[in-house]
């Protein structure tokens, strides 16, 4: 179905994030509102949006949890139907108090410890992809590869069918990037997320096993166990929050790489970078932009905010600040100084980082370690990048020699 927005004209103005000309590149016109002297724009689309674009006014909207609520941080036509402080998909729709304990109960499934134990499974199944395309002239760097990678790895922690993982990313496209179309046609999309979970939950409940949805099943917050609304909302949360993004970082490190030799070739011969090299990829192209609701009118720096309209918050346009990074436009993939917003700012910064940093280093290790410096970008004009507030390759044509 076709979305609802005319094209933009007016990026000051009249701004939408889901505009062609975004999702192509969007650095220029965040460069272009953070010089103009009016570093915050607005746009009357989707009920009213807000767009801050230097680090300050980011940081500074994400840490304000007094103001602003993630009731909802996908802009779209609609307002969130489930009420603060838990909301649709705890903890990242939830708002003090109940986000703390959200939160809390879902961090040692992500920790370090966790994560290193699924590395193995991760490194074995990023070589069984580049097995299936052995012998191919040109493979797609997002269709044959990234795109696999974090829906097997969650649908494991999850303990759903791995077989699903094309009804997964139809639903991270439904929920992230079906924004701009008639609320009516969201509500529905929804509703097929939340029957396929059901399912997935009336299984475990009759046959309970050692994963994540049996955990939250049996989890408890302030000695309760979790409401069905809460247990739903995280699984959903986790099924969508890890897919896209980790896909999009992943494919935008392979599109810098494919079409940078002098990266490339260092990074080949100088494996130990990689660490430094993945944190500057984050840095650069942060794949993800959040969004927070004005909970009511407020002033912020001079802007006139009401209650109820978006604020996006575009953590890749932090990243980019010449306040705070040095030649923020150039990568440098043995940046030392790398401070970057890409998993987010303040209460709500990403839980599942450290399962993010472990995918991207092992998919750009295993791909390095079969194509050394042998790979180009096949033709630069066929790449195509994802729209809306989770932005990467989707068409990612890559040439071995
Ligand atoms: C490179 C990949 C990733 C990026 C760039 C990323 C980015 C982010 C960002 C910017 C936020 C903050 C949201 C906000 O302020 O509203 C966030 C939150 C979150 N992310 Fe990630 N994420 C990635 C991968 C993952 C993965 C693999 C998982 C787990 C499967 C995950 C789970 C979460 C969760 C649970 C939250 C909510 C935390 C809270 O509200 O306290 N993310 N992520």
């Amino acid at each position: 179905m076709a979305g609802i927005h005319p094209p933009v004209t007016d990026w000051a103005n009249d701004f939408d994030h889901t505009d062609p000309v975004w999702a192509a590149d969007p650095y220029p016109i965040w460069a272009d509102i953070r010089s103009s002297g009016c570093p915050v724009a607005h746009s009357e689309r989707y009920g009213g949006v807000w767009l801050p674009t230097s680090h300050d006014d980011i940081s500074a909207i994400a840490y304000d949890t007094d103001h602003f609520t993630s009731q909802s941080v996908v802009v779209s036509e609609g307002r969130p139907m489930m009420p603060a402080p838990q909301g649709i998909a705890p903890p990242i729709s939830s708002d003090p108090p109940f986000h703390h304990g959200a939160r809390r109960l879902l961090l040692p499934a992500f920790s370090p410890k966790a994560v290193a134990v699924l590395e193995p499974f991760t490194r074995e199944y990023c070589n069984e992809l580049l097995d299936a395309v052995d012998g191919k002239d040109v493979i797609d760097a997002a269709v044959d590869y990234a795109q696999h990678i974090p829906v097997r790895v969650i649908a494991k922690m999850l303990g759903f069918p791995p077989e699903d993982a094309d009804t997964f990313r139809m639903f991270v496209h439904n929920a992230l990037e079906g924004v701009d179309l008639p609320v009516e046609k969201r509500v529905e999309n929804f509703g097929l997320l939340d029957e396929y979970l059901r399912a997935q939950v009336d299984d475990h409940i009759a046959n309970p096993r050692d994963d994540l949805t049996t955990f939250l099943l049996n989890a408890e917050m302030d000695g309760q166990p979790l409401n069905a609304e809460h247990v739903g909302g995280t699984i959903a949360l986790l099924l969508i929050a890890g897919i896209d993004t980790t896909w999009s970082a992943i494919g935008a490190s392979l599109w810098h790489l494919a079409k940078t030799p002098a990266d490339r070739e260092r990074l080949a011969s100088e494996p130990a970078l990689m660490p430094f090299a993945v944190e500057e990829f984050l840095r650069a192209y942060a794949p993800v932009t959040m969004a927070r609701l004005v909970k009511d009118d407020f002033e912020f720096n001079g802007c006139p905010m009401k209650a109820n309209e978006w604020v996006l918050l575009p953590f890749p346009a932090a990243n980019r600040d010449p306040e705070v990074f040095e030649n923020p436009d150039e990568v440098v993939i043995d940046r030392v100084e790398n401070r970057h917003a890409a998993f987010g700012l303040g209460i709500h910064r990403c839980a599942g980082s450290n399962l993010a940093r472990m995918e991207m280093q092992v998919a750009i290790e295993v791909w390095m370690d079969r194509f050394g410096d042998r790979f180009t970008l096949a033709n630069p004009d066929a790449v195509t990048w994802s729209g809306g507030q989770v932005r990467g390759p989707r068409q990612l044509p890559i040439a071995l020699s």
